[in-house]
């Protein structure tokens, strides 16, 4: 018998499970694939925290209610802002090497944060500095780490989660683990989407093990579009960070103009859901599948020392970014929702945690401030490690709650994942209404109704995509108003009813 089993391997898995390592846990980590290949590796704008001289807590906690458009919750901010400085600071003394200026640590500006304050480590390669050094400490710990192994099913004993079946990515083999206190790190979905920023291992694995096994979700309308992904032919759609904007990189149209000064006072800094709104419209408008950014007007030594990844990446298409002009367009980046927890990261379903971008603390609201993702692990793993036993404290914020139920039927309709991305850029994109939103969920209900039970792990995770692009477009249905990430053309605005977060559970 475990004392943690923790699913997943980013960021959240692995500062989890050396945290409750070193504190003389035993431990148990499943990853569906090799330990590294997880969304956090790709992750380059950086880590918020409020640790500059000119900065507070207090206006980092601001910055970020006004992001998350009325639905962020006030006391879940208050716990980010307030105790993200001494995480980051632990985050340092583990080793990751953030980058320094002058002996101090470097703080760069992005989109919606009213002072400099996210670090970064390799200029651009944050994600991939936090994934090694914490791979290198769970290491040296005792920490069991299982990789190729997909968690398939949480066990449950009278209601109380117990344990996690699993499946073995490269033999077949089907096992079983037992442990005290699971904790789900999963990630997020972005593969639900024809554009994503993600890796193919983000299947929203996470939320579809809590809903079967009974724990509410929330704000998965609110699925995050980032503004800027290159967009070029025979590339994937990889991450031009935020940071290049907060730097000073600009948008132009395809007549060369700057164009977001006229939709926001904080143009190309304006909150993420409004940029990628905007190159979305000015793509519209001029019948082209991108727009530019622009750096050519910085200087290229600081361009290459500070984005030497995205200058390596777009090399390889022969773009040389201090230079050329770069290709960009929205793509899926964030779920902003997921398995409704406690401010410890506890779920509804007893021994079930869920932590990082799978959960939905209250934080990111309707839409997340950039890099306070990296940051909300951080806080919550380490609250986690303290949570009282449950139930799970009361919503600190209105919520309404609504039981949903999938049943399974006995169609034909045969399943792809790619009609299903496809369907999902389309009818649940950047804009949607309420005839695109009803006619993707019958069709998702239809693929669901033919599922055959899962036997491989693409399988699984068709079946996963399935079920929370089911409860993503649900949610995106009921909500009639336009708010943060969420917008539609059939309900242009915010409406004060919609301040609520929606909750849905499954019929048990
Ligand atoms: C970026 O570098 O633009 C991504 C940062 C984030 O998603 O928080």
């Amino acid at each position: 018998m475990h004392d943690y089993i923790i699913v997943g391997s980013g960021i959240a898995g692995l500062y989890t499970a050396q945290l409750a390592a070193r504190a003389g846990a035993r431990v148990i980590l499943v990853t569906k694939e090799a330990v590294e290949e997880c969304n956090t590796r790709y992750a380059q704008g950086g880590i918020a925290a409020a640790i500059g001289a000119e900065d507070s807590p207090a206006k980092h906690m601001d910055d970020t209610l006004v992001a998350g458009a009325g639905l962020s919750d006030p006391a879940a901010v208050a716990v980010l802002c307030e105790e993200g400085p001494a995480r980051v600071r632990e985050l340092i003394e583990l080793g990751v090497p953030f980058d320094t200026h002058e002996g101090e640590i470097a703080l760069t500006r992005e989109a919606a944060h009213s002072a400099r304050r996210i670090l970064h480590a390799g200029g651009d390669a944050t994600g991939a500095a936090i994934e090694t050094t914490l791979a290198g400490v769970v290491e040296h710990t005792t920490v069991d780490v299982r990789p190729w192994t997909l968690a398939t099913e949480i066990i449950l004993e009278d209601g109380r989660a117990v344990g996690v079946r699993t499946l073995d990515a490269r033999t077949g083999e089907r096992s079983a683990v037992h442990g005290r206190k699971i904790v789900l790190a999963t990630g997020g979905a972005g593969q639900l989407f024809q554009a994503t920023t993600n890796p193919t291992v983000a299947t929203g694995d996470g939320v579809a093990l809590a809903w079967r096994a009974g724990a509410a979700v929330a704000n998965l309308e609110f699925f995050q579009f980032h503004p800027t992904a290159l967009r070029l032919a025979g590339a994937p759609g990889f991450l031009i960070s935020e940071a290049v904007r907060g730097e000073g990189g600009v948008l132009r149209n395809q007549d060369g103009e700057r164009f977001m000064q006229v939709l926001h006072p904080d143009a190309e800094l304006a909150p993420r859901d409004i940029v990628a709104r905007g190159i979305a419209a000015e793509m519209v408008a001029r019948d082209s599948d991108h727009v530019w950014l622009d750096v050519r007007h910085l200087p290229a030594e600081d361009v290459l020392l500070r984005f030497p990844t995205i200058a390596r990446f777009c090399a390889q298409y022969g773009l040389n970014i201090t230079k050329d002009l770069i290709p960009v367009a929205p793509a899926a980046h964030y779920m902003t929702g997921g398995v409704i927890t406690d401010l410890h990261g506890r779920t509804a379903v007893p021994g079930l945690f869920a932590v990082g971008e799978v959960a939905m603390t209250g934080v990111h609201g309707a839409n997340r401030l950039a890099s306070n993702s990296l940051l909300e692990v951080l806080v919550w793993a380490k609250r986690l490690m303290h949570a009282p036993e449950w139930p799970m404290a009361p919503a600190t914020f209105p919520t309404t709650f609504e039981v949903l139920e999938f049943a399974a039927g006995s169609g034909s309709q045969p399943f792809n994942r790619r009609s299903l991305q496809r369907l999902m850029w389309r009818n649940v994109g950047i804009m949607r209404d309420r005839d695109g939103l009803q006619q993707a969920l019958n069709q998702l209900l239809a693929w669901h109704h033919a599922q055959p039970e899962p036997s491989s792990v693409a399988a699984y995770e068709d079946a996963n995509l399935l079920l929370v692009a089911m409860l993503l477009t649900a949610a995106a249905l009921q909500r009639e108003e336009s708010r943060g990430a969420h917008a539609r053309t059939d309900w242009p605005h915010p409406r004060a009813e919609w301040e609520r977060y929606l909750g849905l559970v499954k019929q048990l």
